[in-house]
């Protein structure tokens, strides 16, 4: 309870009454006080939504009503009607000598992690931007770790979704993923930004109903995982999804539930243009995040999109001019579902010893499909793990959207975006699991850069190392980078700038926090926050320095290239996001909104 102590004089009670409303500070604490009703009540003059001074408003029959947006109030306790406003706050009042005095610091019903927290499962529950954004800025601000929400948003998307794991689960994953390369301002628009798309994915959608595992724990591995992918095969969600609850429930290791899910995302090519294994790799990395209590439904949610996906085999273009799906299947052994070839390719003594040929990058970019499956078949055979396989696809990829020439279709830049994060997907998935299934992976992934050969056509010039004359400081390219953003066009000159903070020395985490408050400032689209993220990633993978015979300096710096250029290509955008976030930022730092 509040004592006595702290209630500060406001204003003359007769003043009040005449009057019917005032405005005034009390210890700094903007305040509109209302008679009404024979009673005295003070509430924040700020409104909760965005900040119209409540003096304005009308009051009438107990309720407070803000003129800008017409949100209602509860005027006693100041509980609103329209939950898209929140609640205002009320300020203990007492009458002494005449006059009203108000307690401008009264014991919140809540600690700020709490409220904050409930307020994020409003937010996320009624689809709201704003509120959204104020309970993330406020956990962020209460101290509460970004996994904890994290944690939340994953549970309430993989809940309230029928048709499981979507963009907007992804978007969290990624920018879970990047969290820590960012600025501390920058991590609450992450998380503003990954709970907005999880609440828009959700929003007017049928929740989803579990089927349970089954009551068996005795089921064999390899039985349960041959169950698993026949299901997914005939796109039946149900059986899928009961043996996947029930590796899960089993206590399978990560491991294995890997195993599971990745052989089944790869037993047709390059399933829906290679999101559904990017969802898979994001769903488990995910799980890092917000920890393995979250594991069962966060694998259920990964059925939908198995079983119902697009397959590539299916599709024209892996089967004219050039029969792909042929090629593989010669490889896997008659059957693209089918692993008996690979097993056969794949060496007793599979290690990171492998070395790949100093040629392979140039092989994986030219314009033979046989040539690649012969180089990508023989490096199996030599010991080539799937990673370190999957890696050298992963660059080759990048290089595609480095190179992406200008005059092809705009929508083009999905086509190699999309080969980009298929092969990163495979990347990680390769470091989760060994499982012979995913070098069918790393053959698909390099059959979709094969096809986006005439992406390159001419390919962009890619800024070599040393190739600027590095008399600006890293600062100022840094800065000339973030103009590119601000106008249309700047494609090849932000990755140029790219080549020229490596070579003026900057420090790649400092081009990072560059590169992701560009991201977090504008309404950067499902794609393009997917791509920063695997540029991220694979720049991490790439060791540094060179080994004579591979220039990895300048390999590394290609994804980074890349996803410039990839932005570059689709800001500025309207910057919608980035307002409802500022707003929400005043807001909670009590800050007027409004222009009196
Ligand atoms: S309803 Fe009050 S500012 Fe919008």
């Amino acid at each position: 309870m509040a004592t006595t102590d702290e209630f500060r004089t406001a204003i003359p009670l007769e003043e009040l009454r005449e009057q019917g409303r005032a405005q005034v500070s009390v210890d700094g604490t903007p305040l509109a006080l209302f008679y009404h009703e024979d009673e005295v009540r003070a509430v924040d003059n700020r409104c909760p939504h965005m900040g119209f001074p409540l003096s304005e408003g009308t009051v009438d029959d107990g309720v407070l009503t803000c003129h800008w947006h017409h949100a209602r109030f509860e005027l006693a306790c100041g509980d609103t009607f329209d939950p898209w406003a929140d609640d205002v706050q009320t300020y203990p009042v007492e009458i002494r000598d005449g006059d009203v005095c108000v307690n401008p610091n009264p014991e919140r019903d809540l600690p700020p992690d709490e409220h904050w927290a409930n307020r994020l499962e409003t937010g996320l529950e009624e689809n709201l931007g704003l509120v959204l954004a104020k309970a993330t800025i406020g956990l962020h601000d209460a101290g509460v770790d970004h996994r904890e929400a994290t944690a939340t948003i994953l549970d309430f998307g993989t809940r309230y979704r029928e048709d499981g794991w979507g963009p907007g689960l992804t978007i969290l994953g990624c920018l879970a993923n990047v969290i820590d390369d960012l600025e501390p301002e920058d991590r609450k628009r992450a998380l503003y930004t990954g709970a907005r798309r999880v609440a828009s994915d959700c929003a007017g959608e049928p929740p989803n109903f579990d089927q349970p595992s089954f009551a068996t724990r005795e089921v064999e591995f390899d039985r349960l995982k041959r169950w698993f992918c026949d299901c997914v095969e005939v796109r039946d969600a149900d059986g899928a999804e009961r043996c996947l609850r029930t590796a899960v429930a089993a206590d399978r290791s990560e491991r294995e539930l890997a195993e599971l899910v990745f052989a089944a995302a790869t037993d047709h090519p390059y399933l829906s243009t290679g999101h559904v294994l990017d969802f898979a790799n994001k769903a488990f990395e995910s799980l890092e995040h917000a920890g393995p209590e979250h594991t069962d439904d966060s694998l259920a949610a990964l059925v939908e999109p198995l079983v119902t996906a697009d397959r590539s085999d299916e599709r024209s273009s892996w089967r004219r001019p050039v029969d792909l799906v042929g090629l593989l299947e010669d490889v896997y052994g008659g059957d693209v579902t089918e692993t008996s070839g690979l097993e056969a390719l794949v060496a007793e003594d599979a290690s990171a010893e492998w070395e790949p040929p100093t040629d392979l990058r140039e092989t994986l970019l030219a314009d033979d499909p046989e040539a690649i499956i012969d180089a990508l078949a023989d490096a199996v055979r030599e010991g080539a793990t799937s990673e370190a396989l999957a890696s050298e696809v992963a660059g080759a990829a990048a290089m595609r959207v480095a190179q992406f020439g200008t005059t092809n279709e705009f929508s083009d830049w999905n086509t190699v975006h999309h080969t980009f994060t298929y092969a990163n997907a495979v990347h990680g998935a390769t470091r989760r699991t060994d499982a012979v299934e995913l070098y069918r992976g790393v053959f698909d992934a390099a059959m979709s850069v094969y096809l986006d050969r005439f992406l390159n056509t001419p390919p962009a010039p890619i800024p070599e190392p040393g190739a600027n004359d590095a008399e600006r400081e890293p600062e100022e390219v840094l800065e000339a980078l973030l103009g590119t953003f601000d106008v249309e066009g700047e494609v090849d000159e932000a990755g140029r700038l790219v080549g020229e903070f490596f070579d003026c020395g900057g420090d790649p985490e400092e081009l990072k926090r560059a590169l992701g408050h560009a991201l977090l400032r504008e309404d950067a689209g499902f794609h393009t926050i997917q791509n920063l993220e695997a540029a991220f990633r694979q720049f991490d993978l790439t060791a540094e320095g060179t080994d004579g015979a591979i220039d990895l300096e300048s390999r590394r710096r290609v994804p980074l290239i890349a996803t410039a250029r990839y932005m570059a290509a689709h800001f500025p955008t309207r910057r919608e996001t980035e307002q409802t976030f500022t707003i929400a930022a005043r807001l909670n730092r009590g800050e007027a909104i409004h222009e009196e």
